[in-house]
C-alpha cells in the first residue's frame, strides 16, 4: 500500500481497522500497560486538567480516551473521533461500561475533521497521526479545533533503529513476500514521523507556537515473543497486508523466522520489545 493515492491509501487504511477492530480492543490490557507512562505524559504537555473539552483524535478502542475522560471528570467533556466505525463503537462502548457519560465519538478523518473553530480547549493523538498520508493537514485541523492558548499533544514511533522489533516485522514480512526493503519513512507508516526534526517542523508550519519533541521510552513488556506476535496479529499492522499476498504456507514460515528472531528480546524475567516514542506538542497562538 502506498500513498501515490492518499484517499485509496485510507479507504484501505480504514478497512483495515474495520477489520482488525475487535483485535485491537481484545488487547486493551497490554496496550495500556505498554503506553501508560507515555500516556500520562501526553496528558500532561496538552496540560489536560478537570473541566476541559478534550479532542482526541484517531482513538482507535479508546483506551487513552478514557484516561483524558477520567482527568477532565464529568464537568468536562471527549470528543473521540476515528477514521473507523468498527473500532470507535469500541471506544463508545468502553467509555458506557466504565460510566464515563461525557465521552462523546465521531466517525472523521483526521485529515478532514472540521470541528467547529476553537472548540477544545486541548487535542491529543496517541499512535495515529503517522497513519496519515498527509499529517500537515491533520494538524492543520487539530490547530483550527483548539482555542487561542490551547495545546496539541501527539504520540508517534521514533527513528527505526530505536524499534527494533518494527524492523525485524517488517523486514522479515518483505524478504518472504519478495519485496525489496522500504523507505522507513515513507509517509503513512508506521515509522513515518521518526525521522528526527520532522514532528517539529510540522507543528511549526501548521501554525503552532512553543512546539516541543521528547523521546519516550516505551518497552512493551509480555511473556514472550508469541504473545508480541499474537498483538502485531490482531492489529491492522502492515506487516499482516504484506503476509496477506502470501499462501498460508509461507506465511507460517514468516511467522516462525520473526518469532525466532524476536526471542532475542526474551530472559528469564519475560520478554521485553524495546520501543520508543516521540511525544510532540504545540500552542495554538495566543493571538490566533
Ligand atoms: C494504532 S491505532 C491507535 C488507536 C488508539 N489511539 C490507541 O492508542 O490505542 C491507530 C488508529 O488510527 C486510526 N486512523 C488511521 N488513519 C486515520 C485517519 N486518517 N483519520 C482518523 N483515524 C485514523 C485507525 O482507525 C486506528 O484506530
Amino acid at each position: 500500500m502506498t500513498t501515490s493515492n492518499p484517499e485509496q491509501f485510507k479507504v484501505a487504511t480504514r478497512q483495515a481497522w474495520e477489520k482488525s477492530a475487535g483485535g485491537w480492543n481484545s488487547q486493551t490490557r497490554h496496550i495500556h500497560a505498554w503506553l501508560a507512562e507515555a500516556t500520562e505524559a501526553m496528558l500532561d504537555s496538552a496540560r489536560i486538567s478537570s473541566g476541559m473539552r478534550v479532542l482526541d483524535i484517531a482513538a482507535g478502542a479508546g483506551d487513552q480516551t478514557l484516561d483524558v475522560a477520567r482527568r477532565v471528570g464529568p464537568g468536562g467533556h471527549v470528543l473521540a473521533t476515528d477514521i473507523s466505525e468498527t473500532i470507535l463503537q469500541f471506544a463508545k462502548d468502553n467509555a458506557q461500561q466504565a460510566g464515563l457519560l461525557h465521552v462523546e465519538t465521531r466517525v472523521a478523518d483526521a485529515e478532514g475533521l472540521n470541528a467547529v473553530e476553537a472548540s477544545f480547549d486541548a487535542a491529543v493523538c496517541r499512535l495515529g497521526l503517522m497513519f496519515c498520508p498527509a499529517p500537515l493537514k491533520a494538524l492543520q485541523q487539530a490547530h483550527r479545533a483548539v482555542r487561542p492558548g490551547g495545546y496539541v499533544s501527539v504520540l508517534v514511533f521514533s527513528e527505526p533503529q530505536n524499534n527494533p522489533c518494527i524492523g525485524i516485522l517488517m523486514s522479515t514480512a518483505l524478504k518472504h513476500a519478495g519485496v525489496p526493503p522500504r523507505d522507513p519513512f515513507q509517509p503513512g507508516s508506521l515509522l513515518s514521523l521518526g525521522k528526527p526534526g520532522l514532528l517539529d517542523e510540522l507543528f511549526r508550519q501548521a501554525g503552532f507556537e512553543d512546539v516541543s519533541t521528547a523521546r519516550v521510552s516505551a518497552p512493551f513488556r509480555l511473556n514472550s515473543a508469541a504473545d508480541y506476535l499474537t498483538f502485531v496479529r490482531t492489529s491492522a499492522s502492515p506487516i499482516m497486508q504484506i503476509l496477506g499476498m502470501l499462501d498460508q504456507q509461507a506465511q507460517a514460515a514468516a511467522w516462525a523466522e520473526m518469532e525466532e528472531k524476536l526471542r532475542t528480546f526474551q530472559s528469564p524475567e519475560g520478554w521485553e520489545g524495546p520501543n520508543e516514542l516521540l511525544l510532540a506538542c504545540g500552542m495554538r497562538p495566543v493571538t490566533d
